[in-house]
């Protein structure tokens, strides 16, 4: 029986027949005559009190595994409806309290210690309790796509293409290093002979930044597609929002409306539902009832996520403007600078969606010289001024959560940004190949796993949203 289960049976009667609790000790208060251990088995957030009479309790210490049979009963104490009578106590590994690196302290360990006990952090309950949500959270997303009749698909991890053309790559070397060539005068004569011209250097390759590119490939025959796969960039940014392997879930359609405002929104209304079935689904689970306790603005971010109101949309231009308007009656109140053509730091994100906005908030168009090579530039700009259809959801506390867009779906114009963008055409025939057999009016987007974990639990780094960060190396985190 996991101690989930258990609860779940135990609310309606007191157990009559012993049953049998695996699990870890989570802490264990002595009393003279009887002791009070805590112990979770990872199905439960704060797990169950085992109240055991004095001898049973010998060699429970917090960390160590046991198998504990008993019975519940209704507790006298507060806090605890039922608590687990113990017969009979059987300790399976122990653990030196001692030397344990996560404590049951009551100022709780520091994230800085949990973070570098990676291996141990699960034992920690905000730990295990965002695990069960990023379980929830990808049945979430999985079972919402299924709904409106999108197709999970797998793209490579392995790739020759840098899809957002920001060389933040990391590249794959495959095989042991190759031996140093033999000194010049080892050399037969026929190898060097005009017949048999070196081989060209192997292309390549890298581990992916973005499925986009094989996404859109794989869209133009089943249309609505989604992959969710680990990104890897080799990020300088050493923030609490930025790691080097995350998570992406990534979605494009196709057949889009011919109008570019239109399209992006039929887009952006793609993205915010899925972030609003999802949000909805997790905000009745315990693990978020815990997070809730934990984190007192938890709970009106969720509610901004998951209302039904449409999320506000902006255009950059617009969302330029007001911050222009906020830093004139209040000059001090960035670091960075605001002016049209510049990109939009974090803290303007978060003072958009936090102060302005009070919720979330698609900003949309952006000026095209600081968008990859792919995005469709908005047909009309005037000179100087010159957008494309792109967006990116903004949230309180974080900033972006989304990056998303159209794409240019005709060839010539494709071939024309590459050359702008300094991009091989070679390197990428394939890609520019799927606009020349039945190309249509499509577009995607790219969340952030991580980044949404942090505003579902009220995390404050992302960090502590994956299991095994991989971060800038020498972080100061
Ligand atoms: O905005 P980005 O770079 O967009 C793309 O990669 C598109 N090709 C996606 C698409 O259209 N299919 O990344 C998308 C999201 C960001 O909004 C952010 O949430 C997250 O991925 N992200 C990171 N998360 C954690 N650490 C990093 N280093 C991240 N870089 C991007
Ligand atoms: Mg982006």
């Amino acid at each position: 029986t996991t101690i989930a289960s258990a609860l779940k049976e135990s609310t309606v009667a007191s157990s009559t027949e012993p049953i049998t609790i695996n699990g870890w000790i989570r802490s264990c208060r002595r009393q003279k005559n009887i002791s009070f251990a805590v112990i979770n088995d990872g199905s439960s957030v704060r797990g169950i009190q085992a109240v055991l009479s004095k001898g049973l309790d010998e060699g429970l210490t917090v960390g160590c595994s046991a198998s504990l049979k008993g019975r519940f009963v209704d507790s006298p104490g507060k806090g605890q409806a039922k608590e687990f009578k113990v017969e009979q106590v059987e300790l399976l590994g122990k653990s030196d309290a001692e030397t344990y690196p996560i404590p049951n302290t009551k100022q709780g360990v520091p994230a800085t210690v949990l973070r570098r006990n990676a291996h141990l952090r699960p034992r920690a309950t905000a730990a295990a309790a965002m695990l069960r949500v990023r379980s929830k959270m990808a049945l979430a997303v999985a079972e919402h796509f299924d709904s409106e009749e999108f197709v999970r698909v797998e793209a490579p991890l392995i790739t020759s293409s840098d899809c957002e053309g920001a060389g933040e790559v990391f590249r794959v070397e495959s095989g042991p290093t190759a031996p140093p060539p033999p000194p010049p005068s080892a050399v037969s004569p026929t190898s060097s002979s005009p017949t048999s011209p070196p081989p060209p250097p192997p292309t390549p390759r890298y581990l992916t930044v973005s499925s986009q590119l094989h996404l859109e490939a794989i869209s133009s025959s089943l249309n609505r597609v989604y992959t969710f796969s680990p990104a890897f960039r080799a990020e300088k940014s050493d923030t609490a929002r930025h790691l080097q392997e995350f998570w992406m879930l990534e979605a494009e359609v196709g057949f889009l409306d011919a109008e570019n405002p239109t399209a992006l929104e039929q887009v952006m209304d793609v993205a915010e539902r899925v972030i609003r079935s999802v949000t909805r689904r997790l905000a009745q689970t315990d693990d978020i009832a815990y997070f809730k306790t934990q984190s007192p603005a938890l709970a009106a971010q969720l509610d901004g996520l998951s209302s039904p109101q449409p999320y506000a949309r902006l255009t950059y231009t617009e969302a330029v403007r007001v911050l222009e308007d906020y830093v004139s009656t209040n000059p001090s109140a960035f670091v960075h600078p605001v002016k049209w053509g510049l990109s939009l730091q974090t803290e303007h994100e978060k003072w958009l969606a936090e102060q302005h906005v009070g919720g979330p908030v698609f900003v949309t168009d952006y000026p095209t010289p600081m968008k990859p090579f792919y995005m469709l530039p908005n047909p009309g700009c005037a000179e100087g001024r010159e957008t494309t259809a792109c967006f990116d959801l903004l949230v309180p506390r974080l900033g972006e959560l989304i990056g998303g867009s159209l794409r240019e779906h005709d060839e010539g114009a494709l071939r024309e940004a590459m050359r702008r963008h300094g991009i091989k055409e070679e390197d990428y025939e394939w890609y520019l190949e799927l606009r020349r057999y039945g190309t249509t009016r499509h577009g995607g987007f790219g969340l952030g796993w991580e980044r949404l974990v942090a505003c579902l639990t009220g995390l404050e780094n992302v960090r502590d949203c994956i299991a095994f960060p991989r971060a800038t190396e020498g972080s100061r985190f």
